[in-house]
């Protein structure tokens, strides 16, 4: 079985990268940017022709998401045209595609200040189990609007795909959150996090490691054929990114003076989500997945960080 994994510089693909000796299985075919541009039709045609996969994971996309409003053209061609491009390239070799997004198709559902949203309760007002694969997309910003676009490029070209949403990413590799934490921590002795965004961090290694089940499930064909779709995936329980950050310093011991503070203190180019917590019944369920604590999977992280 071949799985070619696409953005594999990134940090979900350096997350795939991590784990692939558990899978003696699999022949994994890793492309950086500069193997295969998603972007580019002839490019992903003359890569799948070489390798034929059975399997492909779409790990590549633009993820600058402040950056992406002054950037539309460029976020839309790497989100949205490069998931089309590969959906042709599957449909044509009867490859399967796994392809991830974001709870930023969300964006505007729970934003601060809609009727959707509960300040005080900080949820939105139509459930307190989380966004559900079947909830109305609702975009923002750019980025967030671009990767719905991709998703639905997707839907509409090949029906043999796997979606998976998911939020907060971080790990040992690449640019994220942890890592920025981290890096302020040893520069300063005062810092100030968001405290009224409410969302779920995702270990990227344990994304990893759900692509990988989704992909082994699919052994039955009858199995994975009742099964193609979105998925939702973060780790369990919910926290601000303030709590996140205290959460980092408290587990690393660093001592820092951190103030908690609202998203209007900290303006950004992008809106982001007031309220992204993911609800992972539909992905357990059909894959038997277990999902970690997200307190639990920081901990596996700063042990490789
Ligand atoms: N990070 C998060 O917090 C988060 C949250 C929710 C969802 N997601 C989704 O999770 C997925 C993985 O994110 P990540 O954190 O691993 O992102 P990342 O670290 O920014 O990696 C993205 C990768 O895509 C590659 N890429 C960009 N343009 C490309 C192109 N035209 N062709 C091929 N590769 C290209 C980049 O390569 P170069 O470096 O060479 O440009 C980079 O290696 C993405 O779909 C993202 O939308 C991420």
């Amino acid at each position: 079985m071949v799985v070619l994994v696409t953005g594999a510089n990134g940090q979900l693909g350096q997350a795939i990268q991590s784990v692939v000796e558990r899978y003696h299985a699999i022949d994994f075919v890793f492309c950086s940017s500069s193997d295969l541009d998603i972007t580019n039709q002839v490019n992903c045609e003359e890569v799948f022709k070489k390798h034929k996969p059975d399997f492909c994971i779409n790990s590549a996309a633009y993820t600058a998401v402040d950056k992406a409003e002054s950037e539309p053209q460029k976020a839309f061609d790497i989100n949205a045209n490069g998931p089309e491009n590969l959906a042709l390239v599957c449909k044509k070799y009867d490859t399967i595609l796994v392809h991830v997004s974001t709870d930023f198709v969300f964006d505007a559902y729970f934003s601060e200040g809609t009727a959707f949203y509960d300040r005080e309760l900080r949820l939105p007002l139509k459930s307190n189990l989380g966004l559900q694969e079947s909830d109305v997309p609702f975009p923002n910003g750019i980025y967030g609007l671009t990767k719905l676009q991709g998703e639905q490029a997707i839907q509409a070209v090949w029906e043999k795909h796997f979606i998976i949403r998911t939020s907060w990413v971080y790990s040992q590799f690449g640019n994220n959150f942890l890592k920025t934490m981290l890096r302020l921590a040893s520069e300063r002795d005062n810092l100030s996090v968001v405290s009224d965004q409410i969302g779920t961090p995702t270990y990227a290694v344990d994304l990893a490691e759900a692509l990988l089940k989704i992909i082994e499930s699919c052994r039955t064909p009858l199995v994975s054929a009742s099964n193609y779709g979105i998925y939702n995936f973060s780790n369990e329980g919910s926290c601000s990114w303030y709590e996140f950050a205290k959460e980092i310093f408290l587990q690393k011991g660093v001592i820092i003076d951190l103030q908690p503070i609202p998203t209007s203190a900290y303006p950004t180019p992008a809106k982001r989500p007031m309220y992204s917590v993911l609800d992972k019944t539909k992905i357990k369920n059909k894959f038997g997945i277990v999902l970690n604590d997200w307190k639990t999977s920081l901990k596996a992280c700063l042990k490789q960080a």
